[in-house]
Protein backbone atom coordinates (compact mmCIF):
# COMPACT_ATOMS: atom_id res chain seq x y z
CA UNK A 1 0.00 0.00 0.00
CA UNK A 2 0.85 3.84 -0.62
CA UNK A 3 2.70 5.80 2.45
CA UNK A 4 1.80 3.09 5.26
CA UNK A 5 -1.70 2.58 4.65
CA UNK A 6 -3.13 -0.62 5.22
CA UNK A 7 -6.34 -0.34 3.88
CA UNK A 8 -7.48 -1.58 0.16
CA UNK A 9 -8.85 1.04 -2.50
CA UNK A 10 -10.77 0.86 -4.82
CA UNK A 11 -9.34 3.27 -8.19
CA UNK A 12 -11.08 3.95 -11.55
CA UNK A 13 -8.11 4.75 -13.96
CA UNK A 14 -9.94 6.06 -17.52
CA UNK A 15 -7.96 6.38 -20.38
CA UNK A 16 -6.13 2.85 -18.53
CA UNK A 17 -5.29 0.83 -21.82
CA UNK A 18 -1.84 2.90 -22.55
CA UNK A 19 0.59 5.37 -21.66
CA UNK A 20 -0.20 7.50 -17.77
CA UNK A 21 -3.47 5.20 -17.46
CA UNK A 22 -1.35 2.18 -17.78
CA UNK A 23 1.18 3.12 -15.46
CA UNK A 24 -1.17 4.00 -13.06
CA UNK A 25 -3.60 1.38 -13.09
CA UNK A 26 -0.25 -1.29 -12.75
CA UNK A 27 1.25 0.82 -10.44
CA UNK A 28 -1.55 0.86 -8.38
CA UNK A 29 -2.43 -3.00 -8.80
CA UNK A 30 1.39 -3.50 -7.50
CA UNK A 31 0.57 -1.69 -4.30
CA UNK A 32 -2.66 -3.84 -3.50
CA UNK A 33 -5.05 -2.47 -4.46
CA UNK A 34 -7.89 -2.97 -7.03
CA UNK A 35 -8.52 -1.01 -10.44
CA UNK A 36 -11.12 -0.99 -12.67
CA UNK A 37 -9.97 0.77 -15.72
CA UNK A 38 -11.91 2.51 -18.56
CA UNK A 39 -11.30 3.14 -22.74
CA UNK A 40 -13.18 2.59 -26.01
CA UNK A 41 -10.94 -0.19 -26.79
CA UNK A 42 -9.39 -3.27 -25.42
CA UNK A 43 -6.72 -3.85 -22.58
CA UNK A 44 -4.48 -6.61 -22.25
CA UNK A 45 -3.75 -5.91 -18.87
CA UNK A 46 -4.39 -9.17 -16.91
CA UNK A 47 -4.56 -9.06 -12.78
CA UNK A 48 -7.07 -10.66 -10.37
CA UNK A 49 -7.87 -7.24 -8.64
CA UNK A 50 -8.31 -5.86 -12.30
CA UNK A 51 -11.46 -5.11 -14.43
CA UNK A 52 -11.68 -3.49 -17.55
CA UNK A 53 -14.58 -1.71 -18.90
CA UNK A 54 -14.69 -0.11 -22.46
CA UNK A 55 -16.57 3.09 -22.21
CA UNK A 56 -16.17 6.05 -24.14
CA UNK A 57 -16.35 9.00 -21.38
CA UNK A 58 -18.04 11.25 -23.50
CA UNK A 59 -21.07 9.14 -23.32
CA UNK A 60 -23.44 9.92 -20.14
CA UNK A 61 -24.63 5.50 -20.56
CA UNK A 62 -21.02 4.49 -20.44
CA UNK A 63 -20.21 6.26 -17.83
CA UNK A 64 -22.84 5.81 -15.60
CA UNK A 65 -23.07 1.86 -16.39
CA UNK A 66 -18.90 2.01 -15.29
CA UNK A 67 -19.45 3.76 -12.13
CA UNK A 68 -22.08 1.32 -11.47
CA UNK A 69 -20.17 -2.06 -12.57
CA UNK A 70 -17.56 -0.90 -10.29
CA UNK A 71 -19.66 -0.62 -7.21
CA UNK A 72 -21.21 -3.55 -7.72
CA UNK A 73 -18.36 -5.71 -8.57
CA UNK A 74 -15.77 -4.29 -5.73
CA UNK A 75 -18.42 -3.20 -3.36
CA UNK A 76 -17.31 0.57 -3.43
CA UNK A 77 -15.59 3.42 -5.17
CA UNK A 78 -12.75 5.37 -3.74
CA UNK A 79 -10.26 6.90 -5.87
CA UNK A 80 -11.54 8.43 -9.40
CA UNK A 81 -8.12 9.50 -11.81
CA UNK A 82 -9.61 11.06 -14.49
CA UNK A 83 -6.44 10.51 -17.09
CA UNK A 84 -8.48 9.97 -19.94
CA UNK A 85 -7.66 12.69 -22.53
CA UNK A 86 -6.73 13.26 -26.23
CA UNK A 87 -4.95 16.39 -28.14
CA UNK A 88 -4.06 17.82 -31.25
CA UNK A 89 -2.05 20.65 -32.36
CA UNK A 90 -3.65 23.23 -34.58
CA UNK A 91 -3.27 26.99 -35.62
CA UNK A 92 -7.00 27.73 -34.64
CA UNK A 93 -7.07 29.25 -38.16
CA UNK A 94 -6.96 25.53 -39.28
CA UNK A 95 -8.28 23.78 -36.50
CA UNK A 96 -11.40 21.31 -37.63
CA UNK A 97 -14.64 22.22 -35.66
CA UNK A 98 -15.13 17.95 -35.35
CA UNK A 99 -11.58 18.26 -33.34
CA UNK A 100 -12.12 20.96 -31.36
CA UNK A 101 -15.50 18.93 -30.36
CA UNK A 102 -13.66 16.09 -29.20
CA UNK A 103 -11.40 17.08 -27.48
CA UNK A 104 -13.57 19.66 -25.08
CA UNK A 105 -16.00 16.58 -24.86
CA UNK A 106 -13.01 14.39 -24.20
CA UNK A 107 -11.44 16.46 -21.31
CA UNK A 108 -13.96 18.48 -20.40
CA UNK A 109 -17.23 16.61 -20.48
CA UNK A 110 -15.68 13.39 -19.52
CA UNK A 111 -14.18 14.60 -16.49
CA UNK A 112 -17.39 16.09 -15.73
CA UNK A 113 -19.58 13.14 -16.38
CA UNK A 114 -16.79 10.93 -14.40
CA UNK A 115 -16.54 13.28 -11.37
CA UNK A 116 -20.56 12.96 -11.47
CA UNK A 117 -21.23 9.73 -11.78
CA UNK A 118 -18.64 8.45 -9.14
CA UNK A 119 -19.25 11.59 -6.88
CA UNK A 120 -22.48 9.76 -6.26
CA UNK A 121 -20.93 6.30 -4.64
CA UNK A 122 -18.29 8.69 -2.74
CA UNK A 123 -20.78 10.57 -1.18
CA UNK A 124 -22.69 7.65 -0.38
CA UNK A 125 -19.54 6.76 1.79
CA UNK A 126 -19.11 9.89 3.13
CA UNK A 127 -14.87 9.71 1.29
CA UNK A 128 -13.53 10.12 -2.00
CA UNK A 129 -10.52 11.17 -3.72
CA UNK A 130 -10.73 12.48 -7.49
CA UNK A 131 -7.59 13.19 -9.70
CA UNK A 132 -7.94 15.24 -12.58
CA UNK A 133 -5.45 15.64 -15.45
CA UNK A 134 -4.47 19.56 -16.74
CA UNK A 135 -0.93 19.90 -18.84
CA UNK A 136 1.90 22.88 -18.07
CA UNK A 137 0.92 24.01 -22.09
CA UNK A 138 -2.49 25.60 -20.39
CA UNK A 139 -0.25 28.20 -18.01
CA UNK A 140 2.36 27.93 -20.47
CA UNK A 141 -0.45 29.48 -23.05
CA UNK A 142 1.52 27.12 -25.86
CA UNK A 143 0.83 28.49 -29.80
CA UNK A 144 -0.97 25.08 -31.42
CA UNK A 145 -2.42 24.15 -27.88
CA UNK A 146 -5.49 26.64 -28.20
CA UNK A 147 -8.29 24.04 -27.78
CA UNK A 148 -5.99 21.72 -25.86
CA UNK A 149 -5.20 24.19 -23.18
CA UNK A 150 -8.91 25.28 -22.64
CA UNK A 151 -9.99 22.47 -22.18
CA UNK A 152 -7.88 21.96 -19.84
CA UNK A 153 -8.43 24.95 -18.09
CA UNK A 154 -12.01 24.19 -18.26
CA UNK A 155 -11.16 20.96 -16.07
CA UNK A 156 -8.56 23.13 -13.65
CA UNK A 157 -11.96 25.42 -12.67
CA UNK A 158 -14.16 21.91 -12.74
CA UNK A 159 -11.48 20.64 -10.02
CA UNK A 160 -12.10 24.07 -8.01
CA UNK A 161 -15.62 24.26 -8.08
CA UNK A 162 -15.89 20.56 -7.45
CA UNK A 163 -13.56 20.84 -4.72
CA UNK A 164 -15.83 23.08 -2.75
CA UNK A 165 -18.72 21.25 -3.56
CA UNK A 166 -17.72 18.03 -2.69
CA UNK A 167 -15.80 18.80 0.47
CA UNK A 168 -17.88 18.27 3.16
CA UNK A 169 -18.34 14.82 1.83
CA UNK A 170 -14.66 14.28 2.45
CA UNK A 171 -14.01 13.98 -1.20
CA UNK A 172 -10.83 16.15 -2.26
CA UNK A 173 -10.50 16.78 -5.94
CA UNK A 174 -6.94 18.19 -7.30
CA UNK A 175 -5.45 17.96 -10.70
CA UNK A 176 -1.91 16.54 -12.05
CA UNK A 177 -0.68 19.38 -14.53
CA UNK A 178 1.58 17.12 -16.48
CA UNK A 179 5.01 18.17 -18.56
CA UNK A 180 5.26 16.38 -21.82
CA UNK A 181 5.63 12.70 -21.03
CA UNK A 182 6.76 10.41 -23.47
CA UNK A 183 3.19 8.16 -24.63
CA UNK A 184 1.03 8.27 -28.12
CA UNK A 185 -0.30 11.67 -27.00
CA UNK A 186 2.96 13.47 -27.70
CA UNK A 187 4.48 11.38 -30.18
CA UNK A 188 4.06 13.11 -33.36
CA UNK A 189 4.80 16.53 -31.75
CA UNK A 190 8.07 17.41 -33.47
CA UNK A 191 10.66 18.03 -31.17
CA UNK A 192 11.59 21.54 -31.71
CA UNK A 193 8.25 22.24 -30.52
CA UNK A 194 8.91 19.63 -27.05
CA UNK A 195 12.08 21.42 -26.43
CA UNK A 196 11.00 25.15 -26.53
CA UNK A 197 8.07 23.74 -23.98
CA UNK A 198 11.46 22.13 -22.57
CA UNK A 199 13.20 25.68 -22.38
CA UNK A 200 10.48 27.11 -20.14
CA UNK A 201 10.31 24.42 -17.00
CA UNK A 202 12.44 24.98 -14.07
CA UNK A 203 13.84 21.73 -14.31
CA UNK A 204 14.82 21.24 -17.95
CA UNK A 205 13.67 17.46 -18.94
CA UNK A 206 10.79 15.39 -19.88
CA UNK A 207 8.41 14.19 -17.50
CA UNK A 208 8.48 10.46 -16.52
CA UNK A 209 5.67 8.17 -15.65
CA UNK A 210 6.98 7.97 -11.44
CA UNK A 211 6.56 11.54 -11.83
CA UNK A 212 2.84 11.33 -12.28
CA UNK A 213 2.41 8.48 -9.87
CA UNK A 214 4.65 10.01 -6.97
CA UNK A 215 2.05 13.12 -7.29
CA UNK A 216 -1.07 10.72 -7.58
CA UNK A 217 -0.28 8.99 -4.45
CA UNK A 218 0.17 12.38 -2.54
CA UNK A 219 -2.88 13.41 -3.80
CA UNK A 220 -4.79 9.83 -2.72
CA UNK A 221 -3.21 9.27 0.72
CA UNK A 222 -5.16 9.03 4.12
CA UNK A 223 -3.02 11.93 5.46
CA UNK A 224 -3.68 14.41 2.28
CA UNK A 225 -7.46 14.88 3.09
CA UNK A 226 -6.54 18.56 3.99
CA UNK A 227 -5.50 19.38 0.31
CA UNK A 228 -8.26 20.00 -1.96
CA UNK A 229 -8.79 22.42 -5.22
CA UNK A 230 -5.09 22.27 -5.86
CA UNK A 231 -3.59 22.08 -9.39
CA UNK A 232 -0.24 20.51 -9.52
CA UNK A 233 2.51 21.46 -12.07
CA UNK A 234 5.35 19.71 -13.02
CA UNK A 235 8.76 20.81 -13.92
CA UNK A 236 8.42 24.02 -12.39
CA UNK A 237 5.82 26.34 -14.34
CA UNK A 238 5.31 29.53 -12.08
N1 LIG B 1 1.72 12.72 -22.36
C1 LIG B 1 1.88 14.01 -22.07
O1 LIG B 1 2.89 14.65 -22.42
C2 LIG B 1 0.83 14.75 -21.26
C3 LIG B 1 1.14 16.03 -20.81
C4 LIG B 1 0.17 16.73 -20.07
C5 LIG B 1 -1.03 16.15 -19.77
N2 LIG B 1 -1.30 14.89 -20.22
C6 LIG B 1 -2.61 14.32 -19.91
O2 LIG B 1 -2.44 13.04 -19.36
C7 LIG B 1 -3.57 12.22 -19.69
C8 LIG B 1 -3.10 10.90 -20.29
O3 LIG B 1 -2.37 11.17 -21.47
P1 LIG B 1 -1.43 10.09 -22.18
O4 LIG B 1 -0.26 10.82 -22.66
O5 LIG B 1 -1.26 8.88 -21.33
O6 LIG B 1 -2.35 9.74 -23.47
P2 LIG B 1 -2.41 8.42 -24.39
O7 LIG B 1 -1.15 7.64 -24.27
O8 LIG B 1 -2.84 8.90 -25.73
O9 LIG B 1 -3.59 7.55 -23.73
C9 LIG B 1 -4.89 8.08 -23.66
C10 LIG B 1 -5.81 7.05 -23.03
O10 LIG B 1 -7.12 7.64 -22.96
C11 LIG B 1 -8.08 6.75 -23.59
N3 LIG B 1 -9.17 7.55 -24.14
C12 LIG B 1 -9.11 8.53 -25.08
N4 LIG B 1 -10.33 9.00 -25.34
C13 LIG B 1 -11.19 8.30 -24.54
C14 LIG B 1 -12.59 8.32 -24.35
N5 LIG B 1 -13.40 9.15 -25.04
N6 LIG B 1 -13.14 7.47 -23.44
C15 LIG B 1 -12.35 6.62 -22.73
N7 LIG B 1 -11.01 6.56 -22.87
C16 LIG B 1 -10.45 7.39 -23.77
C17 LIG B 1 -7.24 5.99 -24.64
O11 LIG B 1 -7.83 4.75 -25.01
P3 LIG B 1 -8.87 4.60 -26.24
O12 LIG B 1 -8.30 5.40 -27.38
O13 LIG B 1 -8.93 3.12 -26.50
O14 LIG B 1 -10.18 5.13 -25.76
C18 LIG B 1 -5.96 5.77 -23.84
O15 LIG B 1 -6.13 4.67 -22.98
C19 LIG B 1 -4.44 13.07 -20.63
O16 LIG B 1 -5.50 13.66 -19.89
C20 LIG B 1 -3.49 14.13 -21.13
O17 LIG B 1 -4.15 15.31 -21.52
C21 LIG B 1 -0.40 14.18 -20.95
Amino acid sequence: MTSGETERRVIVVTGASKGIGLHLAEHYLGHGHAVAGCSRGASSLKHDLYAHYQADVTDERDVSALMKGVVHRFGRLDVLINNAGVASMNHIITMPTSTAESIIRTNLVGSFLCTREAGKAMIARKWGRIVNFTTVARPLALPGEAVYAASKAGVEELTKVAAKELGSFNITVNAIGAAPVMTDLIRHVPTEKIERLLDQLAIRRMGEYRDISNVADFLISEASDFVTGQIIYLGGVC
